[in-house]
């Protein structure tokens, strides 16, 4: 077994966290990543707060396993600091990303009794996370899928990272293969955090034109790009080229209609709008942000979330025996 200083801080037995990843980090993804021995992750940014505890508390029931939430920063404002200490309750890992590291946000995750981590995207702000007082730091390249923090690319990044701070480093971005998992874990990581392979998992409910795409595509079709900003803007993030062009192309201004996973409130989504499209999801989904990371080579088919982690650990597990 992969034993690293993330197994014992956490209480996994394997090395990899899953990404928040919007809808399709949902209680049933994080349910199966955590059943599977990897860490699970909900996001659960601008949930009530009611709503959230219920559903952790449900979650609990679903799996032993170790699971965390992820809060994007932009979307936390002070009336969801009470959520934050609601799921630090109920979670062992409160993952923050997409702001200035917090002090005071670290300070309630640990009252609540978890862990907190914080993704960066540079060695400046992995230090900032360590001097807020995180205990995980995850080091974003900018190979990722998603939103991305990172503006040089994974390896450079943690030979940075790992020699500033001494919490464990989670790596991420582009990681998509036991191999990768391998070499990221022979740098001194601690783990790896997955987002792209997991976005392909069963569970996650991603809608079928998204899947079928990122099966489709390779590395060199995800572009880095600040296109879909319309309810974000000036956030870098990494996309399937088509869904990019599509939007471009698109001649109206609503693209289709999401549904929440939680409330089944429907809201539409215009061009440009940055949501990870569940199946829940209607109307011109091929111009919907299709969020990926040079990861996306690993993407071969819709896999159970358990056969990811089997595969990605495994792999891993016989090349670090080999190269040792
Ligand atoms: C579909 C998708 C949605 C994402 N949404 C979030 C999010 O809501 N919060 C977050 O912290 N990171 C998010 N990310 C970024 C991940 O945290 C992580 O950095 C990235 O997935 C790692 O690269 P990979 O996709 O190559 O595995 C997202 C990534 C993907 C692929």
């Amino acid at each position: 077994m992969l034993n690293t200083r993330f197994t014992e801080l956490v209480g996994c037995s394997i090395p990899i966290q899953q990404a928040g990843m919007g809808g399709l980090a949902n209680p049933q993804l994080a349910a199966a990543v955590a059943s599977a021995g990897a860490q699970g992750m909900v996001s659960v940014a601008g949930l009530p707060t009611d709503l959230l505890a219920g559903i952790l508390d449900n979650l609990r029931k679903e799996t032993s396993g170790v699971f965390g939430c992820n809060f994007l920063i932009p979307f936390v404002g002070e009336e969801h600091r009470e959520a934050v200490a609601v799921a630090a309750s109920r979670s062992r890992v409160i993952d923050f990303f997409w702001g200035e590291p917090d002090s005071s946000l670290v300070q309630i995750v640990h009252s609540g009794g978890a862990l907190a981590c914080w993704q960066v995207g540079s060695k400046t702000e992995a230090v900032k996370a360590a001097e807020a007082g995180c205990d995980l730091i995850v080091a974003q390249g900018i190979e990722a899928g998603g939103h991305i923090r990172g503006r040089i690319g994974l390896l450079a990044l943690l030979s940075e990272v790992l020699e500033a701070v001494e919490v464990p480093v989670i790596a991420a971005g582009g990681i998509g293969s036991g191999r990768a998992m391998a070499a990221a874990l022979a740098t001194g990581a601690s783990a790896v955090r997955i987002g792209t392979r997991f976005a392909a998992a069963a569970e996650a409910g991603a809608h079928p034109v998204y899947v079928k795409a990122l099966i489709k595509a390779a590395p060199e079709d995800t572009v880095y790009t600040e296109a879909f900003g319309a309810n974000w803007p000036n956030a870098p993030h990494r996309v399937l080229r088509s869904s990019l062009e599509a939007a471009q192309a698109f001649p109206d201004d609503i693209v289709g209609v999401a549904t929440n996973i939680y409330t089944n409130q429907k809201r539409p989504i215009r061009r440009f709008d940055a949501f990870a499209a569940t199946a829940l999801f209607t109307g011109h989904v091929e111009a919907m942000p299709h969020w990926a990371g040079e990861s996306v080579v690993g993407v071969k088919r819709l896999q159970p979330a358990a056969e990811i982690i089997r595969e990605l650990s495994g792999e891993a597990e016989d090349l670090l025996r080999r190269w040792c």
